[in-house]
């Protein structure tokens, strides 16, 4: 059997306006589109692995509204193991209310509803596949208590996304193998202002506080990386594209970076982030989130150019 890369976390539907740009407090403009998509953190990584060819899990809570048991379905066609994705009666399915700018900026209010649903009585529930995980991940748009007791029983890769930005997790770092976040995430957990100059200072903080390796995400500027165990801080850049739409693009480079790390894991680790990264840039380019993640995708089929920072 192949090796299990189980999401715990969230599920949701979003609700995309797109305009010329966005819009600024009390302002109304004039958008051009409207999608209703499947989303959530959590499940836009599990898609991402999935459509990678990974073995995914998704363990999570949806509502019993319309949007429910639709995104059980359509999470089971796409070959995802459902048997821990359960519907709560009286709440509603997680909502986002998505802008995108035709610059490709985003603003996103989440509404959680049944996310904040997920307890550690499904943990209980759920604790052999969650055992069993090779790679185990988790973000923060579900309560953090249930995230941490999932870490607490792993003993393979867990990845945490630290997204939305929040503070007050360090009692999971000790768990967590990777802390992946992108640079408001960081700068928040650092309390510096992170950008591509001073990243390596941040993953430095980031180890100390009590992480095994940090990751963070620079959009079109790559990724930077350390371990506690090399010490050696990296930077691997990525190709610049024309952005359409940012929309869940940290979440297919969180789902690549899982997969990768099972089904080419004796590859260095400039090159499992290398070819996230290009997963990642490959979604900005095209519209929606899910939508936009690639299948098909042939990776390591080249070196992906690193610097020590
Ligand atoms: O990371 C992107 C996701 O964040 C969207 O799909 C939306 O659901 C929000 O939660
Ligand atoms: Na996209």
């Amino acid at each position: 059997t192949s090796s299990k890369i189980v999401v715990i976390g969230s599920c949701s539907v979003d609700f995309t306006a797109y305009a010329p740009r966005l819009a600024k407090p009390g302002e109304t403009l004039h958008g051009y589109k409207f999608i209703t998509s499947y989303g959530g953190k959590g499940a836009n990584q599990c898609v991402a692995a999935a459509k990678l060819g990974g073995n995914a899990y998704m363990i999570c809570r949806v509502g019993d509204d319309q949007w429910g048991q639709q995104y059980k379905q359509y999470l089971k066609e796409l070959g995802v193991d459902v048997s821990h994705t359960n519907i709560t009666p009286n709440v509603t399915t997680g909502i986002a209310q998505i802008s995108v700018a035709d610059n490709g900026e985003n603003q996103i209010i989440i509404v959680p509803g049944a996310n904040n649903n997920l307890s550690t009585s499904d943990i209980e529930q759920s604790k052999e596949v969650i055992k069993q995980a090779d790679v185990l991940i988790g973000q923060l748009e579900t309560p953090f208590l249930t995230t941490l007791e999932a870490f607490k029983l792993n003993n393979g890769i867990k990845i945490l996304n630290a997204a939305p930005a929040r503070t007050g997790i360090e009692e999971i770092f000790p768990f967590c193998t990777i802390l992946c976040v992108n640079e408001t995430e960081a700068s928040i957990l650092t309390d510096l202002e992170v950008n591509v100059t001073n990243a390596a200072i941040a993953l430095k903080k980031l180890v100390d506080i009590g992480c095994e390796s940090v990751v963070i995400t620079l959009g079109q500027q790559g990724a930077v990386y350390l371990s506690k165990r090399d010490q050696q801080p990296i930077h691997v850049p990525c190709k610049n594209v024309k952005p359409v739409d940012t929309t869940g693009a940290g979440d297919a480079f969180v789902g690549a970076l899982a997969t990768f790390l099972v089904t080419h894991k004796d590859y260095p680790m400039h090159q499992i982030i290398g070819a996230a990264c290009e997963v990642a840039t490959i979604s900005v380019t095209k519209i929606g989130t899910q939508t936009s993640y690639p299948t098909n995708f042939k990776a390591f089929t080249k070196e992906y150019e690193y610097q020590k920072i």
